[in-house]
């Protein structure tokens, strides 16, 4: 049991805290669940790129699914090898893609024509061969939130099958791309195994019509998206999925590439927050803590919802809206929460808080960053600082 209350004391709030024993037990059982084939953890960077978090996942043998050169160099520093880790993303600069060229990474997903020919003139710049995938839109609703679906034609992401197709041919007509892998990821927080499996076995028609006109693919990467539970969903196993996925694979013979974020460290991670007043307007009651949407976005984002709870105080219950203190309505942590009464310098306790939390942390309001701490084996450690005033204004002239 993490004492959260001595972590609130020792390191102050708003803070970051990260079970990585979790981390470890989540990360394995995805892992263990893919081994009856050739297959690779691509651990989503953007859920959570504290470099340590990284370096943990690093020693338990996952790759890296980076969305921009910073992201990768992030895995690399963080140990994980360049073999292992993917460059995804729909907007790449030509500089992000040449460096990424030169690191000689596994492959870059491509997930438009027009980019598909930047890869090519930067590749033929470096006298390279550019090992590339392409991330396939398959048009299926994956049934979660609208902002965090992906595989819908509606959405900006990937190419339809038959624009993946003349892709396909044309890379492999070319001396500057090797067309290795084909890609797809329908949304986040998916809760339904039946899209995924869809999705999957369209893909799988299409790998296979390449495969018979000679276009060599040796990866299947699934994306990512594998829900976690937030409040009382019904999340899908990991050997379930697994087994969804290998069973749309029938004859084939890749290795499958699986790029969870928020499963891996979702519910690793909790967020501290102190309270600072209550107050009641009309008939609406507010517990108003320390930390916001600046810190945790994802409430104010999507309507997330977060499961809350004031450390080391029961009685009598009643709904609040527990907000922050950036000057916007939008900023609140939970929305009608049913809370005991709490007093000054109480803690809040956020859970599920390890995905899209810090990462998407902003300096709004001329607020500094959280601190962030990783809890293992019982042991605390500070794993980044909270940020100084003068963090928040270093880059900027200073005029006089
Ligand atoms: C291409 C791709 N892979 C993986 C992920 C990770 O998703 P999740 O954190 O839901 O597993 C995302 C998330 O947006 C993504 O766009």
């Amino acid at each position: 049991m993490i004492n959260f209350k001595e972590l609130a004391k020792k390191y102050d709030t708003p803070l970051y805290v990260y079970d990585f024993d979790k981390i470890e037990k989540d990360f394995l059982e995805l892992k263990n669940a893919f081994k009856a084939r050739k297959s690779l953890i691509a651990y989503a960077v953007k859920a959570n790129s504290n470099l340590s978090v990284l370096k943990k996942l690093s020693e338990l043998g996952s790759g890296a699914d980076c969305v921009s050169i910073g992201e990768i160099k992030r895995a690399l520093l963080a140990g994980i090898p360049k073999y292992k880790i993917v460059f995804s993303g729909v907007g790449k600069r030509d500089e992000e893609i040449e460096e990424a060229l030169k690191l000689d990474i596994l492959f870059i997903n491509l997930e438009s024509e027009a980019e598909m020919q930047r890869v090519e003139e930067i590749a033929m710049g470096l006298g390279k061969k550019a090992r590339i995938s392409i991330r396939v839109n398959p048009n299926i609703d994956p049934k979660t939130h609208p902002y965090i679906s992906t595989g819908l034609h509606e959405n900006k992401f990937g190419v339809d099958i038959d624009t993946a197709k003349k892709m396909y041919l044309k890379a492999n007509n070319s001396s500057f791309l090797e067309p290795v892998g084909i890609h797809f990821h329908i949304g986040s927080q998916l809760t339904k195994l039946e899209p995924i499996k869809e999705a999957s076995q369209i893909v799988a028609d299409l790998t296979r019509s390449l495969i018979k006109i000679g276009i060599d693919i040796k990866f299947f990467d699934v994306g990512g998206g594998l829900g976690i539970e937030y409040k009382d969903e019904t999340t899908i196993k990991p050997y379930d999925y697994a087994q969804a996925i290998f069973s749309t694979l029938k004859g084939l013979d890749l290795t499958v590439i699986c790029e969870p974020g928020r499963f891996i460290v979702g519910n690793a991670g909790y967020f501290l927050t102190k309270v600072l007043y209550e107050k009641v307007n009309g008939d609406k009651r507010f517990i108003i803590v320390d930390g916001g949407m600046n810190d945790l976005l994802r409430p104010s984002l999507y309507k997330a919802f977060h499961k809350v709870e004031v450390l080391d105080r029961t009685g009598d219950v009643s709904k609040a809206d527990v907000v922050g203190p950036v000057c916007e309505s939008g900023d609140f942590l939970a929305k009608d929460a049913e809370l005991p009464k709490t007093e000054h310098n109480d803690i809040i306790l956020v859970h599920s808080a390890g995905a899209y939390g810090f990462v998407m942390s902003s300096n709004y309001n001329t607020r500094a960053r959280a601190a962030e701490v990783a809890v293992e084996k019982s042991k605390d450690r500070i794993i980044r600082d909270r940020e100084s005033f003068e963090d928040l204004i270093s880059k900027e002239r200073k005029y006089i």
